[in-house]
């Protein structure tokens, strides 16, 4: 067993360059997107990352979810199949390289359309404004509010802000459609302003958030738990399949779960936190070698492509795989070596959930990149992000009524 305890790493601090300067067009799309990813995730988790146009240091908004109620004890006092709840409203995604899943709502009336991540990373819905002229919102559909007569205003300021960037707008409220499913009065907010790359370059406008309510930014109610609140889904519960190709994007299902898009039965894990759908991660493991948590959550996390952990166990699982850092800062494998890389697994709840070799590298146009992404986030215990990688493979299913994440094998 090699030793998997936490090594000092000393990563090399190379030029540090303007983002502006990093020359985008010699590096094709698909790897940008990846590339930004990073910035991006370090961003919404306040995570501490370092990228080599980014420089080093701490590009969070800060999320306070420290003070939040443990559930390190919570324990799950049903049984699996439970509360399986069939039906439910239907929501294609579209799969934009297997990097961004994004989904169409409309606001207003006449509808407007947006592309938005349903992103269970965070709580707020946003898309950009007419108002606003950032070069972000200039490439992306732009709400109307003075061509909707259902639109009220409210005004009260949004802001989010990041370290490298910022989305402020302010707050307005109108008519939501997403699926079959239409919410009257949503308060939403109305982007003027957006910095950051990952939005210039997004296939997606805004973002459609499903974490709770404790982290919604100006204490804006999340349109899912409008849709409790109005009744409008027969149980508090939504679910995610992703598919692997540009033909089959997945769907979401609020309200219900698809029986068929899964194998064997559901794992349920308590929310340990119920900030993002953080749950308990007690161990993993790089094939024979495994690697027992302690107090480390994992945050199950639609809007992210990648898996973030901390940077010394990255720094260990990569020279396990023999990935090598990039000019870019991400890691990257010889292509030839990934059918004979060992499983990855994560166990949640007594459960393992194992990840191939051609599951956890990605390979974008002929790089074999890693999808492991060395970050340390603020949250008062060890956080792992866990992405589109992991939920290509796993149908999950999230609860608010019982406080759990469901896992199983997808079809
Ligand atoms: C404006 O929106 C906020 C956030 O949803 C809400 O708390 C507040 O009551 C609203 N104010 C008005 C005047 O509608």
């Amino acid at each position: 067993m090699l030793a998997w305890v936490a090594v000092a790493t000393f990563i090399p601090l190379v030029a540090v360059e303007s983002v502006y300067k990093l020359k985008l067009h010699k590096v094709t799309p698909a790897i940008n997107n990846f590339a930004l990813e990073g910035g991006y995730l370090a961003q919404k988790y306040g995570g501490q990352i370092e990228l080599p146009w980014m420089g080093a240091g701490d590009y969070g908004r800060n999320v306070l979810i420290d003070g939040l109620a443990h559930h390190d004890e919570a324990e799950l006092l049903w049984t699996q199949e439970d509360f399986v709840t069939e039906g439910g409203h239907i929501v294609p995604i579209s799969n934009f390289m297997n990097a961004q899943y994004f989904a169409e709502i409309t606001l207003g009336t006449p509808p407007q359309s947006f592309k938005v991540i349903l992103d269970t990373g965070s709580s707020n819905l946003w898309i950009p404004s007419t108002k606003c002229t950032s070069i972000a919102c200039l490439l992306h559909a732009k709400y109307d509010s003075s061509a909707s007569s259902t639109h009220e205003t409210n005004g009260s300021e949004f802001n989010i802000q990041y370290g490298s960037g910022s989305v402020e707008g302010f707050v307005s409220q109108d008519t939501l459609a997403i699926g079959d499913v239409m919410l009257k009065d949503v308060d939403f907010a109305e982007v003027t302003k957006e910095s950051g790359l990952t939005f210039v370059f997004g296939k997606f406008d805004g973002i459609l958030g499903l974490a709770y309510d404790t982290i919604a930014v100006n204490h804006v109610v999340p349109p899912f738990y409008h849709m409790i609140n109005k009744k409008l889904v027969d149980s508090p519960v939504f679910s995610f399949r992703l598919g692997s190709s540009e033909e089959d994007g997945g769907e979401a299902i609020f309200g219900g779960i698809d029986k068929s898009a899964y194998i064997g039965k559901l794992n349920y894990v308590p929310v340990r936190r119920k900030a993002y759908w953080e749950v308990e991660l007690q161990k993993v493991a790089l094939g024979d070698d495994v690697l027992e948590l302690q107090d480390a959550g994992a945050a199950i996390d639609t809007g992210t492509s990648l898996i973030a952990l901390p940077s010394d166990i990255a720094e260990m699982l990569h020279l396990q795989i023999g990935a090598k850092r990039s000019w870019n800062g991400q890691y990257t494998v010889d292509c030839k070596t990934v059918p004979d890389l060992p499983i990855f697994t994560f166990t949640f709840n007594g459960k393992d959930y194992p990840l191939k070799g051609t599951e956890y590298i990605l390979e974008v146009q002929g790089t074999c990149m890693s999808a492991f992404l060395g970050m340390d986030i603020p949250s008062g215990s060890q956080l792992w992000i866990v992405g589109d990688v992991f939920l290509r493979r796993y149908y999950t299913v999230y609860d608010l009524g019982k406080d759990a994440v469901g896992f199983a094998e997808a079809v």
